[in-house]
């Protein structure tokens, strides 16, 4: 067994990502300033968009972007139940309605059927997470949109690196937003980022994460000199830091060079755990390119021997950290009350709810490290 603990969705952070936190408290300037810039900037061109807004979250993001798209109470707008409670949060704060349609077992992503038919006349916009960093089914949930007039927001948390027909996820609906909360694919401690081609929804967007004043509000962050700015809207406070973007800007550099290692971690993943009583991640389309943030097994009980929660408890005693990703949303005791949601009405999402179990894939793993998970899942498996 290994002495130290092996903490789930660690960070890999590495000296240029160091020396710019350190500049930045060095130049005095932790706000949002010209390191927010360029970090938008090298997102903006890594995703191939126009326009990428940093804020201090994807769940702002999520907010404004029901908020940009002009929704209103009473709209409906569908997502998933297999989703972290941020994608459904932001739609209740937006004053527009959740619905769940349930997902595909086999892709944990939105099943399109299953969204058609909870269309109304209600519905005003679909919002699918690309979950684990595997594509959702775009060109029908596209068609669904066009055919319905609704319009899309692309949660892209787990997705950065995601692709579908050679499009970044989060460029193929109206808004996607990233995350960069300190366990996804790259990080920023706690941070987001809303992409769009549309110059007007970036505007407001950029608008609304800072309390409503207008554009020119910004331009006190540069050293041009000061600025006065009007407040057109009653608007939030979201934006990124420099602090953050000092992280970000660099980490954005080396993606693909974790994400082939992740990749690795992956293929031994699927290779020497095989053999074991437990569902491993489905394969995907050679359309899609998978962002591999989370690697999820798939307990059954009557097949393993043993619930998800004690193999949780039993990799735990290995020194092993775990997440769950995730109980679905109907489970949790608000939505219930609030919305009436009972899980059974979403099978597939609470099947993988009980059972799933995210082992660690971080880039920074050490193929040690990635033998001890291995070694602990086969040890747990077997009493
Ligand atoms: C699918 C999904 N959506 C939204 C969020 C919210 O991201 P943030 O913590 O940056 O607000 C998360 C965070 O874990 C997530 O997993």
């Amino acid at each position: 067994m290994r002495n130290s603990y092996l903490v789930f969705g660690q960070p890999l952070i590495e000296q240029p990502e160091i020396d710019e936190v350190l500049a930045s408290l060095r130049s005095s300037w932790l706000g949002t300033g010209p390191k927010v810039a360029e970090f938008e900037k090298r997102i903006a061109a890594y995703k191939g968009v126009p326009h990428a807004l940093a804020l201090n979250s994807c769940t702002a993001g999520l907010h404004l972007a029901c908020l940009v798209l002009g929704l209103r109470p009473g709209d409906e707008v569908i997502t998933t139940p297999m989703t972290f409670c941020a994608s459904v949060n932001a739609i209740v704060h937006a004053g527009a309605v959740p619905v769940l349609a349930d997902v595909d077992p086999v892709t944990m992503n939105l099943d399109p059927e299953q969204v058609r038919r909870k269309i109304t006349k209600r519905t005003k916009a679909l919002l699918p997470v690309h979950f684990a960093g595997r594509s959702c089914d775009m060109d029908a949930l596209m068609a669904i949109a066009k055919q319905h007039g609704l319009k899309v927001i692309e949660d892209c948390a787990h997705a950065i690196e995601t692709e579908y027909r050679g499009q970044k996820a989060g460029t193929i609906g109206d808004l996607g937003v990233l995350s960069f909360y300190s366990t996804k694919n790259i990080v920023t401690g706690e941070g987001g980022m809303v992409l769009t081609r549309d110059a007007q929804l970036a505007r407001r967007t950029k608008v609304l994460g800072l309390h409503g004043m207008s554009a020119d509000a910004w331009k006190r962050f540069s050293d041009d000199g000061y600025k006065h700015y009007d407040v057109e809207e009653i608007g939030f406070k979201y934006n990124m830091m420099d602090l953050q973007a000092a992280i970000g800007m660099h980490q954005i550099t080396r993606v693909e060079l974790w994400w082939q290692r992740r990749l690795q971690i992956w293929r031994r993943y699927m290779q020497e755990l095989s053999d074991l009583p437990i569902g491993l991640p489905a394969p995907w389309g050679e359309h899609e390119r998978h962002a591999l943030h989370l690697f999820t097994l798939q307990v059954d009980k009557a097949r393993c021997g043993v619930s998800r929660d004690e193999l949780l408890m039993r990799l735990h005693r290995q020194n092993i950290g775990t997440g769950v990703h995730y109980r679905a949303v109907p489970g949790f005791k608000v939505y219930r009350e609030r919305f009436g949601w009972k899980p059974e009405d979403y099978p597939a999402a609470h099947t993988i709810g009980e059972r799933t179990l995210s082992i660690p894939l971080s880039a920074k793993l050490s193929d040690t490290d990635v033998g001890d998970v291995i070694a602990a899942v086969r040890s747990a498996l077997h009493g």
